[in-house]
């Protein structure tokens, strides 16, 4: 924390705001597809996606840049609610990275990815009950809730610091002083990534598109 800086300098390296908006995007078409029998592949090659990517994020959340780094945005609820309460006053407290209310938010968000494509999953492969269907729609309906909270955390608090935190994601540019600068975009690490969910899209989706349907399958098996 600190007082208002009027610099801007790279604060989100590539592979963060890469990974920040696929997963935006993957989770916008999982909940869109999601339920929709034509959209099926679609909502599973989304969904096993988001998976990769939170669990890319969590790597990256142990040897990433400074502020992507767990230790960096991950604090108890003691520092984020003296955050939110310094909201109210005349000196808000500005982080050049995550808010502490923030860090709170984006572990639920991962843990909620985490937990709804594995329940998606183990309901596809019919690892568990019907329970486990429910259980995996409530976790996308919960997962919902927390999205919008997010969004409109990120309208609030970008208004209160008159800072356009969403372009901040895109650009990676946010107030700050030049020492607060991280010192490399891993420009390399966030093409590979874009290229490898664009290449896993190319893949399953036309793998899956040429696959007899599992129903198709049996009714010629039942034919024969
Ligand atoms: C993490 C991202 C995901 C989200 C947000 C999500 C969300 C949802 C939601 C909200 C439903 C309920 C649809 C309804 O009301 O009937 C649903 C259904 C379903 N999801 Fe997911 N899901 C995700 C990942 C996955 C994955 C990875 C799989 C499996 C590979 C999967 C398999 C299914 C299946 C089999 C259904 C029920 C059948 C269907 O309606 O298509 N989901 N999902
Ligand atoms: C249009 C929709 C969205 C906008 C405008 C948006 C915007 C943002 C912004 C501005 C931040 C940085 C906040 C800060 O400065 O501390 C952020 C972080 C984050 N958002 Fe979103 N977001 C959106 C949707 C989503 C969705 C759908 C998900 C997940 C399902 C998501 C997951 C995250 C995560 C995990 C972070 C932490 C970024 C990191 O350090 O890797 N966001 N978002």
């Amino acid at each position: 924390m600190q007082s208002r800086p009027t610099n801007t300098v790279l604060v989100w390296d590539l592979p963060t705001r890469i990974t920040h908006w696929l997963l935006a995007l993957s989770f916008l078409g999982a909940y869109v597809t999601s339920g929709e029998d034509d959209w099926q592949t679609v909502h599973f090659m989304l969904g096993y996606t988001m998976l990769g990517l939170a669990a890319f994020r969590i790597i990256w959340g142990l040897m990433g840049s400074r502020y992507a780094r767990f230790g960096d945005f991950v604090a108890g609820p003691a520092k984020a609610l003296s955050y939110l309460r310094s909201l109210h006053s005349s000196q808000p407290q500005h982080y050049v990275g995550h808010n502490p209310a923030g860090g709170l938010a984006i572990l639920a968000l991962l843990g909620l990815i985490i937990l709804t494509g594995a329940s998606g999953f183990m309901h596809y492969k019919e690892l568990a009950g019907e329970w486990m269907e429910e259980l995996h729609q409530v976790l996308g309906n919960v997962l919902l809730t927390v999205v919008i909270i997010h969004i409109l955390a990120v309208i609030a608090s970008s208004r209160l610091h008159k800072e356009n935190l969403a372009r901040a994601m895109v650009t990676g540019y946010k107030q700050g002083e030049q020492k607060d600068a991280i010192t490399a975009a891993s420009k390399a690490l966030g093409i590979v990534i874009l290229l490898a969910v664009l290449g896993f899209w190319a893949s399953y989706y036309t793998q899956e598109a040429n696959a007899p349907k599992h129903h198709d399958a049996k009714q010629q098996h039942d034919d024969d």
